[in-house]
């Protein structure tokens, strides 16, 4: 182990120190001098060479910003094999993003320097030992995300020095369900720990396999060594809260996406593969991207728990219909992406709930320029704050690159009178049209509103048809 820090860290420095060369100097990010003071009891001699001399360590383009006066360390995708020393930033962060990186082990006293770290998002790396002292220290983390890699296993003892963990992600790595898990087990468990690995499940041994961490009875973990054990009959008790749910059929969101808790709960769900909105996607969740995926159809619900939506990207989907309700309840959505899918147009009723939409991309599909094309304008012309992109005309082919607008506008200036004097014949034979909320909501204000607090243009589009 010796041996190998040693080394890690000879060639951290090497790589730092080859980075000097390359980057301007005094970037900003180097030491901040004797900020924090090293003291002598520095765990492995870490920044022995480091603090002597002029030498500034540059960190490896990572990032550091302030957000809320929290300082955040982005590190995300760099290469890196393992942590970088505290003293490289300028300010103790409080938030350490190393998601993405090559780290393979985190060793004691890893986290020197970084007391005052709430959150450490450690996913998507290849870790597969934590040793029981490698949190030491993190008396005020909250946040630990080390979903995404390789751990088989890990002990109780390393979350110890955690004691305001209230986050710990641990799904997505090959659980080894056997006796040295079971003090961790033990802890998922504790009622208290609702939000510690949830979703972690056994990969190893067979008979376990699939079983989420927080439902393996502990006491069977220590069988398998047992030879006069019956696994047989062990398993059948374990089945049983293994019986499918009536939604095992979606996939779960947690599962098949990446989830990044700051500066934003934000969940990447790209190119997953996925043929429908995964299912529990949690409700604080503000960014979803679930572009490049095979969604051909959102259906009503779809979007029901995540009240906090800002923005849903759903681009390059294919995506052919969108059923009325799928985006209900998002209120506080800005930013929807539908370019590069299937649409031809969009039914009425889908947009109503999206009061705070401000932007909407809408490039990269066939629309077609023909009566069930209207709606869409007319929303548009209603929210004058959406700012839209890519609305044109792919066929009938006289419209062809023209933008919708100027089709739904030339469709009414051919002959507006007899258009509007149809209307009540209008209301009888096409019901679909005229009884939608929409219209009975604009009927009532009309009746109870005033003549002069209405908006003089309000309800004329909907004569159109
Ligand atoms: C949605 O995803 C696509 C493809 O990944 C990307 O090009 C686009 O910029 C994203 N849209 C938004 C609004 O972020």
């Amino acid at each position: 182990m010796r041996v190998n820090s040693g080394f890690a860290l000879a060639s951290l420095l090497f790589l730092l120190l080859s980075s000097i060369e390359t980057k301007k100097p005094g970037k900003g990010r180097g030491l901040r001098g004797a900020r924090h003071k090293l003291t002598r009891d520095r765990i492995r001699g870490a920044g022995r060479h480091s603090r002597s001399g002029p030498t500034r360590l540059v960190s490896p383009a990572c990032s550091e910003s302030t957000e809320s006066r929290d300082v955040f360390v982005d590190c995300q995708e760099r290469h890196l094999n393992s942590i970088p020393p505290s003293q490289t930033w300028s300010k103790e962060p409080k938030h350490l993003l190393l998601a993405r990186n090559r780290i393979k082990v985190l060793q004691d006293g890893a986290f020197f320097g970084y007391e005052r770290l709430i959150s450490l998002d450690l996913q998507q790396n290849q870790i597969s030992l934590v040793e029981e002292g490698a949190f030491h220290g993190l008396k005020e983390l909250t946040t630990l995300l080390l979903q995404h890699n390789h751990l088989g296993t890990l002990s109780e003892e390393a979350l110890i020095p955690l004691p305001n963990l209230r986050y710990l992600r641990l799904y997505d790595n090959p659980w080894n369900c056997l006796c040295p898990l079971d003090s961790l087990i033990r802890t998922l468990q504790v009622p208290s720990n609702r939000n510690f690995g949830n979703h972690a499940r056994c990969s190893v041994p067979i008979r376990l396999k699939g079983m989420k961490l927080k439902q393996v009875d502990p006491e069977l973990l220590c069988k398998e060594s047992d030879p006069t054990g019956h696994p047989e009959g062990d398993l059948r008790d374990m089945t049983e809260p293994l019986r499918p749910s009536p939604f095992r059929s979606k996939p779960d969101a947690t599962t098949s996406c990446h989830t990044y808790l700051f500066p934003k709960i934000r969940m990447d769900c790209s190119k997953r593969g996925l043929t429908e909105v995964p299912a529990g996607i949690p409700e604080d969740v503000v960014h979803v991207d679930l572009s490049h995926n095979s969604i051909h159809h959102l259906k009503a619900r779809d979007f029901q728990s995540t009240r906090s939506l800002r923005t849903l990207n759903l681009s390059n989907n294919n995506m052919e219909r969108i059923d009325t309700a799928s985006l209900s309840g998002l209120l506080h959505l800005r930013e929807l992406d539908l370019s590069e899918n299937s649409l031809h147009f969009v039914q009425y009723g889908v947009l109503e709930d999206l009061y705070f939409l401000s932007k909407l991309r809408l490039g990269g599909n066939p629309w077609v320029c023909d009566y069930s094309i209207h709606y869409m304008v007319y929303w548009l012309r209603l929210h004058p704050g959406v700012k839209h992109s890519g609305l044109l005309c792919r066929s009938p082919p006289e419209y062809t690159g023209e933008t919708v607008e100027e089709y739904v506008h030339s469709y009414n200036r051919e002959c507006p009178k007899d258009r509007q004097n149809s209307r009540t014949h209008q209301d009888q034979t096409d019901p679909e049209l005229w009884n939608t909320p929409m219209e009975v909501q604009g009927e009532l204000e009309e009746e109870l509103e005033p003549s002069h607090l209405r908006l003089p243009q309000k309800y004329q589009i909907i004569r159109l048809s």
